[in-house]
């Protein structure tokens, strides 16, 4: 049986009428950056994070790049993350004109862990980013009041966790909306994937929104006369086209990566070696990855490829040890934690449209493997 990692093309069958015909007029009226289907996508993920300004750009890179340049970083100036995500958390930092500081993750969720943030404060600190990785959210609330304290932006990137959410002195608080800004990427694979690269950045702050406006278009919003220097990052009115016809499908695609999960995690119960995701019993998990512990981790993926499972690590090393930023002066045992994790994660087939014969065909491999 084969059971590859994503199957874009089984969510493609599905609504594949859907699409086309949003697409159709504006193929038509060949308006293709910006404009209506741009704002209209906008207004809705900024409505889903409960953020009050949406601004279209290029990737989810840009996301996290275009609110970094708008702190005006001076050289020198620090931003917290973590070392084990995607290289864009920290790569954005560098190209804002930062310094990526690193904080080490929790064990069990390895989302970045709020006590190490703290000891990473300095007076050179100007952000806090948050990833919430594989689609739980960081814990935005022990976040937020250092973030206060020392007077520190704090930028989400929430690129994995569109409609994620966390009870908070109980109440649901959605992914993107507590801190200044979020950032969200549609990359195809995503939970809301459009067909090709895309972002969004949400933000409550209209000063702040409009100043990101700008530097998706050059620094100008008056053509030809730029304010300051920005760049060309517009998402194209085709993927915000496919994206609102996607995005009424968001919230059932995560229920059914959610339900995945929980067979999943229900199944592996009691198999030595591996430890199922941990979701923090404040979070509501979207399940953009559904990533185990494995013993012997690059043998159980070679075991699991040859039964015709897709699997991937995210993330075989951590950022403080990637040749770019040895100016950085990172060394390995600096953040166990992460290091750990990158010897140890294995990302498994989750996505909606999965089976049950082919869930049970990913655990009775995994238990072959084991001898469980
Ligand atoms: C945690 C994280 N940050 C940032 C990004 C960057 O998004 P994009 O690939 O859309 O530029 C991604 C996407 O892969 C991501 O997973």
């Amino acid at each position: 049986m084969n059971v590859p990692l994503l199957d874009l093309k089984a969510q493609h069958a599905a609504i594949k009428g859907e699409v086309l015909q949003t697409l159709l007029p504006l193929v038509e009226s060949q308006l293709f950056i910006l404009g209506q289907p741009v704002q209209d996508l906008e207004g809705r993920i900024a409505a889903l994070s409960r953020a009050a300004f949406g601004v279209g750009v290029a990737s989810g890179t840009d996301a996290l790049l275009i609110p970094l340049k708008a702190l005006d970083l001076k050289p020198g100036d620090e931003v917290i993350t973590a070392p084990f995500t995607f290289f864009a958390s920290a790569g954005t930092i560098h190209n804002a004109g930062g310094r990526p500081v690193f904080a080490d993750v929790e064990p069990d969720t390895w989302n970045i862990d709020p006590a190490a943030v703290e000891a990473a404060i300095t007076p050179r600190t100007r952000a806090i980013m948050p990833v919430h990785l594989f689609g739980q959210m960081a814990a935005m609330e022990r976040l937020l009041p250092l973030a206060a304290k020392h007077g520190l932006a704090v930028i989400e990137d929430a690129c994995q966790a569109i409609g994620a959410r966390r009870r908070i002195e109980g109440r649901w608080r959605m992914a993107g909306e507590l801190g200044l800004v979020g950032a969200f990427s549609f990359f195809p694979s995503k939970n809301l994937g459009a067909w090709g690269d895309g972002g969004m950045i949400v933000t409550s702050d209209e000063p702040l929104a409009e100043r990101m406006r700008r530097l998706r278009v050059h620094g100008g919003l008056q053509m030809y006369h730029h304010d300051e220097v920005g760049l060309n990052s517009r998402l194209d009115a085709l993927q915000a086209a496919v994206l609102l016809a996607k995005l009424p499908h968001l919230a059932a695609w995560s229920e059914a990566r959610r339900a995945n999960a929980g067979a999943y995690s229900a199944m592996l119960v009691g198999v030595p070696g591996v430890r199922a995701p941990v979701v923090d019993a404040a979070n509501e998990h979207i399940f953009h990855q559904y990533v185990i512990a494995a013993d012997r981790r690059d043998a159980l993926q070679a075991h699991l490829k040859a039964r015709g499972i897709g699997t991937a690590v995210y993330y075989p090393k951590a950022l403080h040890l990637q040749p770019c930023f040895a100016h950085l002066g990172g060394r390995e045992g600096q953040f166990p934690v992460s290091e750990e994790a990158t010897r140890r994660v294995l990302a498994l087939p989750v996505y909606p449209e999965l089976s049950e014969a082919q869930r049970q065909h990913v655990v009775t491999s995994i238990r072959e493997f084991y001898g469980a």
